[in-house]
């Protein structure tokens, strides 16, 4: 059986899209097969930053009924799979964004994790997204606004008692007050994650930061979410190590 986290936010660019990948990538770097569903389905990312074009079989078509959801999964990599996103306008007509409850639990046994990226806020589509999950791994930066309305997504969660796993602070660059965050949301800090200009080079070049640069900042502190998440430890070589054990033959 599947564990299924959505993606939240309050606020849009606090870096749902980038956690979700990476987050995906780690676990399946982990041994762990997982599928990344991309459910921001007016702006749907997940493609763009796998380097992708815009993939015939998509979650836009399935909301309408027009595939089986099984028919809309890519493998990208090892243990690394994706539903992507329409990047159609057009496609954003007709669609049933509640389809997905059915869709995922025909998922369930074919994966050990489905992570999905949502929309910001509390709209529609975003509020789908979180039915969908078990649990909910609400993202934010440390401004003010941020966790503002990041915490009006807590609110809506306790209405519709939803689950959170956990708060990931993102693109910190400072000392933060874990105890004043913890007590503001109610909830658990899972993770920090450190701003790292790689972020965005490999988002441009269309490659999961942790394929970039594994040993970057931000890929470290992805890790160690995902290391928590399953309770398993990733073994990063170190290449430049590796090669100098590899010339004294001692590897
Ligand atoms: N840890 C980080 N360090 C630096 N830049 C980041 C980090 N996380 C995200 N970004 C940048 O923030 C922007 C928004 O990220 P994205 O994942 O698209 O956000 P969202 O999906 O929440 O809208 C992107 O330009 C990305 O490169
Ligand atoms: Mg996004």
């Amino acid at each position: 059986m599947a564990k299924i986290y959505t993606i939240s936010s309050g606020k849009g660019g606090v870096g749902k899209t980038f956690f979700s990948i990476n987050l995906s990538r780690a676990l399946s770097l982990l041994n762990f097969k997982t599928l990344l569903i991309d459910f921001n389905l007016s702006t749907p990312n997940v493609s763009i930053n796998l380097g992708l074009g815009n993939e015939n079989n998509n979650i836009h078509k399935f909301l309408r009924g027009e595939i089986d959801i099984k028919d809309c999964i890519k493998e990208y990599k090892e243990n690394f799979y994706i539903i992507p996103g329409s990047l159609d306008i057009k496609d954003l007509i007709y669609i049933s964004t509640e389809k997905i409850h059915n869709g995922i639990m025909k998922l369930y046994d074919d994966f050990d994790y489905i992570i999905i990226d949502s929309a910001a806020g509390i709209g529609k589509e975003a509020i789908e997204a979180l039915k969908a999950s078990e649990e909910v791994i609400l993202i934010t930066n440390v401004e003010k606004s941020s966790l503002i309305d990041a915490y009006r997504v807590t609110k809506v969660l306790d209405n519709l008692d939803i689950k959170t796993f956990g708060i990931v602070l993102n693109k910190v660059r400072k000392k933060i007050n874990y105890i004043r965050i913890e007590r503001f949301f109610k909830r658990q800090i899972i993770g920090i994650i450190h701003y790292d200009e790689n972020v965005q080079i490999s988002m441009d070049n269309g490659i999961p930061l942790i394929d970039y640069n594994i040993n970057s900042i931000a890929s470290r502190d992805i890790i160690k979410i995902a290391e928590k998440i399953t309770g398993k430890e990733l073994k990063i070589r170190n290449s430049f190590i590796d090669n100098i054990l590899k010339i004294f033959k001692w590897k």
